[in-house]
C-alpha cells in the first residue's frame, strides 16, 4: 500500500494572511490547506520512491491535463535532478492527456479523453475523488498493452463516493472537501493560485457555471 501524508478532517489550516495569494482570490478562499512549499517537499519525496522502484526502465510519463500540469512538471522537475546527480537514472520520455467530467463541484459521470499518442508507463494525476476518471484512463490506457502502468496523484480524497480506485504513489490523503489551487480548478478558475486551499460557499456561487 502507498503511502502518503495524511489531512485530518480537523485540520484546521492556515490563515490565508499568512501567506502570498492573488489578490483577485482574496474573498474566495477559506484557508490554506496544503502550502504549496509542503506540496514541494512531499513531491521530492514521491519522485525519490519512483526511480528507487523503476530501476532503469524507460519512462514515458504520461501528464493527465489540465489539473495535473503543475504536478507533473515538479515530479519531472525532482526526477530530472536525480537522474543528473545519481550513477543510476531513469530514461523519460513525456506525452499529455486531457481529460473531463467536471462541472461546478460534482462530477458528470462523463469522462472524455483527448489527446496522448504514445504508451504510458507513469501517469501524473491532480486528484483521485471516486477514481472514475482514473479507472476509465486506465482501461484505455491498457489497449495499448504497455509493459506496466504505474499512477501518481498528488492527492487522493476520502469519501464515500469512493470506488475503492488507490493509485501507486499518492502524495496526500485529503477531507472531502472541494480543493482548488496548484492546477485544481473550479469552473477553470483558481488554477493561477500556487497553495491548495479550501473554496468557500459564497465563492461556488460566484463562479458557477
Ligand atoms: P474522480 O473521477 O471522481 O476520481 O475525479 C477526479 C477528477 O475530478 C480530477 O481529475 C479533478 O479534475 C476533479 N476533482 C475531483 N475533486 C476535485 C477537487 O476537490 N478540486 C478540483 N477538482 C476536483
Ligand atoms: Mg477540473
Amino acid at each position: 500500500m502507498a503511502s502518503y501524508l495524511q489531512i485530518a478532517d480537523d485540520e484546521k489550516g492556515y490563515n490565508l494572511d499568512l501567506f502570498c495569494v492573488p489578490r483577485h482570490y482574496e474573498k474566495d478562499l477559506d484557508k490554506v490547506i496544503i502550502p504549496h512549499g509542503l506540496i514541494m517537499d512531499r513531491t521530492e519525496r514521491l519522485a525519490r520512491d519512483i526511480v528507487r522502484d523503476m530501476g532503469a526502465h524507460h519512462i514515458v510519463a504520461l501528464c493527465v491535463l489540465k489539473g495535473g500540469y503543475k504536478f507533473f512538471a515538479d515530479l519531472l522537475d525532482y526526477i530530472k535532478t536525480l537522474n543528473q546527480n545519481n550513477d543510476k537514472s531513469v530514461p523519460l520520455t513525456v506525452d499529455f492527456i486531457r481529460v473531463k467530467s467536471y462541472c461546478n463541484d460534482k462530477s458528470t459521470n462523463n469522462v472524455k479523453v483527448i489527446g496522448g499518442d504514445d504508451l504510458s508507463s507513469l501517469s501524473g494525476k491532480d486528484i483521485v475523488e471516486t477514481g472514475r476518471t482514473m479507472q476509465t484512463l486506465l482501461s484505455l490506457l491498457s489497449e495499448s498493452r504497455p509493459k506496466m502502468v504505474k499512477v501518481v496523484s498528488l492527492l487522493v480524497k476520502r469519501t464515500p463516493r469512493s470506488s475503492g480506485y488507490r493509485p501507486d504513489y499518492i502524495g496526500f490523503e485529503v477531507p472531502d472537501a472541494f480543493l482548488v489551487g496548484y492546477a485544481l480548478d473550479y469552473n477553470e478558475y483558481f488554477r493561477d493560485l500556487s497553495h491548495i486551499c479550501i473554496l468557500n460557499d459564497e465563492a461556488k456561487e460566484k463562479y458557477r457555471v
